[in-house]
């Protein structure tokens, strides 16, 4: 049978992201607009900004999209857009262009949560990977660790209380000078570094709870540059060898509370890092566990991570080709 074709809309952030994907994981079409620059002078994502440039872009995008690969509304078999988490303002844009052509078009919308795209996002990198996989999802927004049993079935088993950790790459970036957005910044910066320089704190290291702290390292940072004893390069390195430890132990101790796992699976923009990455990948070795990293495109946010979400959705849920489908309500 034909795989589903997927209309995808990403707009919860600061990337303005249009797909068209295949249930067999083929991408037929994408684009993306970073508004890296609109918000580079604030030092952050500013909300206000980002709702009108989605405003502005996203229309014109999906007519590209569509126009570039050839394909019509009418060949579209559900359309797929981020309801949340996000920058409300952005995902109002994203979501109710998707009801619009959804209604236009009568065929089914589907709202997907962003956490979900990146939870999912491995499968259409990695055919071969199947539930259930241990989940560590690290971005600006979320840093959790999930065990993902299947389409829709998602047990947290940690979070963090305060910072995310592309938050607290972000902020050291800031404390270090470097710019926005700061976590490639700082993984620069670390190379020309010693991870062992200044002592800094592993906050919640070898606690029995399932969480994760990063507001006290970035304070440490803070004390650590204000001291004037280290090099900025030795701090980055350190910064970053201090979150490594954390990752770690905290994944340690998930695994040791669900465990085990076929598979340890990285999604987020953070999961870009090297040095995470391989910290990661000598971790899943350890414990004879597959290790999966989506490559950084679709790491970081993108609409095929939604398209493919709600291909997901569609074969979880028996669609086929010239049936009547659902989707979610248009009213909700
Ligand atoms: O997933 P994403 O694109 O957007 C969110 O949903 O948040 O993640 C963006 C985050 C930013 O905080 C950025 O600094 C971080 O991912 N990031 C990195 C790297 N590349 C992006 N953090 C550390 N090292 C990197 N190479
Ligand atoms: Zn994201």
């Amino acid at each position: 049978i034909v795989p589903p074709l997927v209309l995808g809309i990403e707009s919860s952030c600061d990337e303005t992201a249009v797909a068209l994907v295949r249930g067999d994981g083929t991408i037929v079409a994408q684009a993306i607009a970073s508004q890296e620059a609109e918000h580079a002078p604030y030092g952050g994502v500013v909300p206000e900004i980002a709702a009108r440039a989605h405003a502005e872009r996203l229309a014109p995008m999906i007519a590209r999209v569509m126009g570039e690969a050839g394909i019509g509304l009418e060949d579209v078999d559900a359309i797929a857009a981020t309801a949340g988490p996000g920058l409300i303002g952005g995902v109002m844009v994203g979501l109710v262009s998707a009801k619009a052509l959804a209604m236009a078009s009568d065929k089914p919308l589907l709202a997907v949560n962003h956490l979900e795209g990146h939870a999912l996002s491995p499968r259409l990198a990695d055919a071969g990977l199947a539930f259930p996989y241990l989940l560590l999802l690290v971005s600006g927004g979320h840093c959790q660790i999930l065990a993902v049993e299947g389409v829709g079935q998602y047990r947290r088993l940690a979070t963090t209380i305060d910072d995310a950790l592309g938050e607290a790459f972000d902020k050291t970036a800031k404390i270090l000078g470097l710019g926005y957005p700061g976590g490639p910044a700082v993984e620069r910066l670390a190379l020309q570094g010693d991870p062992k320089a200044v002592p800094l704190p592993r906050p919640l290291k070898g606690s029995p709870e399932p969480h994760f702290s990063f507001a006290g390292l970035k304070s440490a940072v803070l004390r650590a540059v204000e001291g004037g004893a280290h090099s900025p390069a030795d701090i980055a390195a350190s910064f970053q060898q201090a979150a490594v430890d954390c990752l770690i132990d905290r994944l340690d101790q998930a695994l040791e509370r669900a465990g085990p796992f076929p598979a340890l699976v990285v999604a987020g923009g953070v999961a870009a890092n090297q040095t995470i990455r391989a910290a990661l990948e000598a971790f899943a070795a350890k414990h004879a566990m597959r290790f999966t990293a989506p490559p950084l495109a679709l790491c970081t946010d993108n609409a095929a991570m939604i398209a493919w979400a709600g291909c997901e959705r569609l074969a979880a849920e028996g669609w086929q080709p010239g049936a009547a489908f659902a989707g979610d309500p248009l009213d909700f």
